[in-house]
């Protein structure tokens, strides 16, 4: 069911530190940084050949972002984005299988502009997972 990885999110404390760490220790192409403010985060873009790395940062007031780095302080990889074709095919089969989607089940545009869902990282490996219909 799942296709390409989409994306590997990574919670930063400092974007501008995280963005000179990959663009010149690391020597990668990386964007420069975007608010997002309906999904609380300023996100920034390591483009690599096969996929993305997204940087995301808190932005506002209650961030869901935030509260992941009061206990990484450190940041962290947030999550994997894997693309499906039909994210309601993808959805139901989740749902049959006893999977928790997050928040109210229905796909919400994400950060590329497409829907999105995210599953409950208990039931896959303690790892927020989030599907992108390509
Ligand atoms: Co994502």
């Amino acid at each position: 069911m799942i296709g390409k990885l989409n994306h590997v999110a990574i919670a930063v404390p400092d974007l501008a530190a995280a963005t000179a760490m990959y663009r010149g220790t690391l020597g990668a192409k990386v964007s420069e940084p975007k608010d997002e403010p309906d999904h609380g985060v300023t996100v920034v873009f390591v483009e690599l050949e096969n996929t993305k790395i997204e940087f995301l940062h808190p932005l506002g007031e209650n961030s869901p972002i935030q509260a992941f780095l009061d206990k990484n302080p450190a940041g962290g990889m947030h999550h994997v984005c894997y693309e499906v074709e039909d994210i309601i095919v993808a959805r139901d089969k989740l749902k049959a299988e006893g999977a928790r989607i997050l928040g109210n089940g229905e796909p919400k545009i994400g950060a590329h502009g497409k829907p999105v869902l995210f599953l409950h990282p208990k039931e896959f490996l303690g790892t927020l997972t989030e599907l992108e219909q390509a």
